[in-house]
């Protein structure tokens, strides 16, 4: 049993979304022959499962956050694809691959072939039994990555109202995740191993206003620990959270965000590694050239990083490296190498934030950390260059000016003038 295909996408997450968008809008494909494959339903914005998926109160459920949502485009249903003559082969897991015979095998037998393949199978979340704790398949403990994840915790959620939840994990899915159990009156208590929390991103500085922040809403922070076990009940739920220092913390459920692995092992020794990811050149082409890797699967050269090579786990990069992928697949001669500024963002509560670029070099901070409705940021300076932004608070064109001068990695000749300039310096340039 076998299907061909000129171009297959497989995965079906942001990526695979924004790729199909870009096929459609070049045309440069004739019906049936363009496919995606994925495990899940059609393309949708993965962000929403952790922010509007998890509202109390007329919460966001598909088709009503399918690809394109809020972008001004049109939303990709079933039906738009169908409309575009893009095959979706859903509910299907590819389980393996073949680089030099240009096939994938689906579980259910099939073999699909390819001309051209664009890998965009994103990323797993990370297990506990990954750190030697076991029971985390418990009924009770939530992991976030797809929609069967967010259907889960909405049901612990909405079993556990006025009860106590346990975070494992300071990074995104850990801080946004307590904030939308706040937001469903539950008690929540954030547990991880670092100093402060969002670790990989914030300074103590910032990360000190948000659990400041988070603390005033009622979150408990318990940092610089990690859990060892559970303790369950007679039906399997967890009751508590056993801590490495002997705490144990009462848990009607647990949300577990412990970081990401990026889906390689279809591809490991048929294409080069790196990162943690599938290693592409700028046109976002593989170590075989009819295969292309977009989004957070793939490790691509960042120009304005001295073309170092980066992995990049977020949705702006997801969006714009597998359009940039079908650019170089439909018209190679004409698209250069991608040229991306590295954008992250979060929103919580009533804040949000936006950052540029990359957090390495001196840190400079300014502005007001004291209010409730806060209004800061933070420089990166290396080699007298600015080589990352960030702002809480801020407006469309603030944010413009700040991705503008990390982009032209404006000079920086006296730091503490930077700091006194804070906002002033990004937009006056
Ligand atoms: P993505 O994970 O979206 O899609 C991969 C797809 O491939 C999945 O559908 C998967 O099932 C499928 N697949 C994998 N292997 C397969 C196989 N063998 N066979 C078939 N199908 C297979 N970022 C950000 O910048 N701002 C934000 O606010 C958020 N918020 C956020 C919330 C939550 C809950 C998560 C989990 C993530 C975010 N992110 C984010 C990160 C962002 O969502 C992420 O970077 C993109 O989804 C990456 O897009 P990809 O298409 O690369 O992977
Ligand atoms: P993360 O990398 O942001 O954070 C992982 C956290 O796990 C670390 O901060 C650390 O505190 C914690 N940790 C690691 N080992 C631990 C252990 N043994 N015990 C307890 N804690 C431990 O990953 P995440 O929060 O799981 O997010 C998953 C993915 O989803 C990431 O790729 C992230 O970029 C993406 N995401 C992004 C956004 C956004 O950009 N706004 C929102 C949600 C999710």
């Amino acid at each position: 049993m076998g299907r061909a295909f000129v171009y297959v996408v497989l995965g079906g997450g942001v990526a695979a979304g924004y790729a199909a968008l870009e096929f459609a809008r070049r045309g440069g494909y004739s019906r049936g022959e363009l496919c995606i494959i994925s495990e899940e339903v059609a393309p949708y914005e993965r962000p929403a499962l952790s922010k509007g998926y998890l509202l109390p109160e007329g919460p966001s459920r598909l088709p009503k956050f399918h690809t394109c949502v809020g972008a001004n485009d049109e939303l990709l249903t079933t039906k738009w694809y169908k409309e575009q003559g893009i095959e979706l082969v859903l509910g299907t897991r590819v389980i393996s691959a073949d680089v030099r015979r240009k096939t994938l095998l689906t579980a259910t037998g099939e073999t699909i072939s390819y001309k051209t393949l664009i890998i965009a199978t994103g990323a797993r979340a990370l297990k506990l039994e990954e750190f030697g704790i076991n029971g985390s398949d418990a009924a009770n403990i939530c992991y976030l990555r797809n929609l069967e994840d967010a259907d889960k915790l909405v049901n612990a959620m909405n079993s556990c109202s006025g009860g106590n939840a346990v975070v494992i994990g300071g990074g995104y899915i850990g801080m946004e995740c307590a904030a939308a159990l706040v937001t469903n009156k539950i008690k929540v208590t954030m547990v991880f191993p670092e100093k402060h929390c969002m670790g990989r991103l914030f300074t103590e500085k910032i990360a000190e206003y948000y659990e400041n922040y988070y603390t005033s809403k009622g979150v408990t922070f318990t940092k610089g620990t990690v859990l060892t076990s559970f303790e369950k009940d007679s039906t399997g739920k967890v009751t508590s959270v056993i801590l490495k220092d002997g705490n144990h913390l009462p848990a009607d459920m647990v949300v577990v965000g412990i970081g990401i692995r990026a889906n390689t092992s279809l591809f490991e020794g048929q294409l080069l590694m790196e990162k943690g990811g599938v290693k592409v050149n700028g046109q976002m082409q593989t170590s075989d050239s009819s295969v292309y890797a977009v989004g957070d699967v793939a490790a691509f050269p960042i120009k304005l990083f001295d073309s170092d090579i980066r992995r990049l786990e977020h949705v702006d990069s997801a969006r714009r490296t597998a359009r940039h992928a079908v650019a170089a697949i439909l018209e190679p001669s004409k698209t250069r190498d991608v040229d991306y500024l590295p954008f992250f963002y979060s929103r919580v509560f009533t804040l949000s934030w936006q950052f540029y670029g990359d957090n390495v070099g001196e840190v400079v901070h300014y502005g007001d950390f004291t209010s409730s409705s806060a209004r800061f940021g933070a420089y990166w300076v290396g080699r007298g260059q600015i080589t990352g932004a960030f702002l809480e608070g801020g407006n469309r064109e603030e944010y413009e000016a700040l991705s503008v001068i990390v982009r032209r990695k404006t000079k920086v000749s006296d730091l503490s003038e930077l700091k006194k300039q804070g906002l002033a310096f990004a937009i006056q340039e």
